[in-house]
């Protein structure tokens, strides 16, 4: 049986006025039927202009692109059927409701009479009692959940959500996944994106990483996690910390965290603070997670992407 996603060897070169920018540079990888797959990486590392090339929207510098074995350049109706995405970017009409949307949207497939699996779609993801509101009524976090809808009505499947829960609450995040995840035990493959990384952490057995368009990582997300083998500590304090420890910690406010391998590094590491007179709150350890391997991936790479003039 053919991967459902192949990414064979795929460059894309953008011209813009400052000369040819490289935003991806021969990105390889597969993403195996069933799969709940998490592709990573910060801004501008190119996750969107690959999702653009698989939806066939760009074009690949070079390189190609298949879902179960068809091309998306060669015969993009048929991939366009199998894929669901739901694009980074809101698009929707404003003068159609939710429901004349999604019947729009099924009509399109060639869909008629969708009607049951579409009440089923606005059940999963809580948006029932806005049926018949027009799609300019909806606050910003329900068109995203509209968008979501829109790239299943015609059961593809493969599902790729472009950062689907950026501007969601809580609540509706976690409705959408419960509801992903069903789709994806019900045999659906899913490529996510995502900058929650707890979230890939959460749902996906396999992570690839992206940065400044080249591939960094490709591995199951356990195996990523075993290789950030450290614990962190993790305190608060208004003091500033001795450069010796600031060194191997990142801050956000005032709350620090700091990589420690073992038991004997916690204790020095406070005895170093007490004896510098910093006064910790709020100390605690835990295990490295995803955003740990994350940022230690980050820094060991160099992040300037190449311009050709
Ligand atoms: N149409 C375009 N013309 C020129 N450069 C582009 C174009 N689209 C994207 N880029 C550049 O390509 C790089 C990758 O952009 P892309 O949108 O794929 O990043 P991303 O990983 O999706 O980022 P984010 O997390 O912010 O969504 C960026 O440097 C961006 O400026
Ligand atoms: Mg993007």
């Amino acid at each position: 049986m053919s991967a459902a996603l192949v990414f064979d060897r795929v460059s894309k070169r953008y011209a813009t006025a400052r000369g040819a920018f490289d935003a991806l540079h021969s990105v390889h990888f597969e993403v195996q039927p069933g799969e709940f797959f998490a592709l990573l990486g910060p801004n501008g590392a190119g996750k969107t202009t690959l999702i653009s090339i698989l939806a066939g929207l760009a074009r690949p510098s070079s390189g190609r692109v298949s879902v179960f074995g068809v091309d998306v350049q060669r015969d993009p109706m048929q991939a366009r059927r199998w894929l669901g995405i739901v694009p980074q970017e809101l698009v929707f009409d404003p003068f159609f409701t939710v429901r004349e949307a999604l019947r729009f949207q099924s009509g399109y497939f060639g869909i008629r009479r969708n009607d049951d699996w579409i009440d089923e779609l606005l059940a999963g993801l809580g948006l029932s009692d806005k049926a018949e509101t027009n799609m300019r009524q909806l606050s910003g976090g329900m068109k995203r959940r509209v968008m979501v809808a829109q790239a299943l009505v015609h059961r593809p499947r493969v599902i790729v959500l472009d950062e689907p829960t950026a501007g969601v609450d809580v609540e509706l995040r976690q409705t959408l996944w419960a509801f992903i995840a069903r789709l994806n035990r019900a045999g659906s493959t899913v490529l996510l994106t995502t900058h929650y990384l707890e979230e890939a952490e959460a749902l996906c057995s396999r992570v690839a990483m992206l940065r400044a368009g080249r591939l960094i990582a490709l591995e199951r997300t356990a195996e990523l996690l075993k290789r950030a083998s450290s614990n962190v500590l993790r305190f608060k304090t208004d003091q500033a910390l001795p450069a010796e420890i600031a060194q191997r910690a990142r801050a956000t406010g005032r709350i620090w965290q700091v990589k420690v391998h073992d038991a004997v590094e916690v204790e020095q590491t406070l005895a170093a603070l007490r004896q510098a007179g910093v006064v910790l709150e709020d100390i605690e350890v835990r295990k490295a997670d995803l955003e740990d391997v994350f940022l230690e991936l980050m820094a060991a790479q160099p992040a300037t992407a190449e311009v050709h003039t």
